[in-house]
């Protein structure tokens, strides 16, 4: 069984992410990580600027960058990289709020969106492994279902009817982006001795 420290300060992260390597991994967020400046131009520099950031400080541990977020080709790609402060409070109420009021003039294939998820296996600050996972959907024009986090309530999931706040944990690491990641990420843990 692995030990992997998740570069985040977010903890239903590193929850999601550790029912989803159950039995090959454990997911483990370091209490002296603080966030680094996130100023990469792609989800891949961010996820090596956080890997890297915690690698310095416990070299000897596997640990894994991710990043991620909401990218809406009508909005020219936007929230994307800037998905968690895309309104001035970056809150997730305030980013859903200016997401829709962005979205008013937006109907039918203009309101399609994807999620992406980049994740980086480092040890030692060397990359081990690194992989990207999508999954597409629409945005709706309210929000719908408590669980989850962040756009979770107005991206709605197509082949499900249903938004990914109104999926169950395990329903949404299904067919998640992030789910889509650790899959690939699992896959080389096995083949690793996992
Ligand atoms: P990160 O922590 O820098 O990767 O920020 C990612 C941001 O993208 C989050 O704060 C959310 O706003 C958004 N995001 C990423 N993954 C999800 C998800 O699974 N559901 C909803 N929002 C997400």
């Amino acid at each position: 069984m692995f030990k992997i420290y998740l570069a985040s300060t977010n903890s239903h992260k590193a929850r999601e992410m550790g029912e989803f390597l159950e039995g090959v991994a454990e997911v483990l967020i370091h209490p002296e990580y603080k966030a680094p400046h996130e100023d990469g131009d792609s989800f891949r520099e961010n996820a090596i600027i956080k890997a890297k950031a915690l690698s310095r400080l416990i070299p000897k541990e596997l640990v894994l960058g991710e990043d991620s977020g909401l990218v809406v080709p009508f909005l020219g790609g936007a929230p994307g990289v800037k998905s968690h402060r895309f309104s001035t409070r970056g809150t997730d109420l305030s980013n859903i709020e200016k997401l829709l009021s962005a979205l008013k003039p937006a109907s039918g294939q203009e309101r399609k969106a994807y999620f992406v998820s980049y994740g980086v296996l480092m040890r030692g600050g060397k990359i081990l492994w690194e992989g990207e996972g999508r999954v597409e959907g629409e945005i709706t024009h309210k929000p719908m279902g408590e669980e989850g986090f962040g756009y979770d309530p107005v991206f709605f999931y197509p082949p499900m009817k249903r938004t990914f706040a109104q999926l169950t944990r395990e329903e949404k690491n299904r067919v998640s982006h992030r789910g889509r990641m650790l899959s690939m990420l699992k896959e080389f843990l096995l083949k690793n001795g996992g």
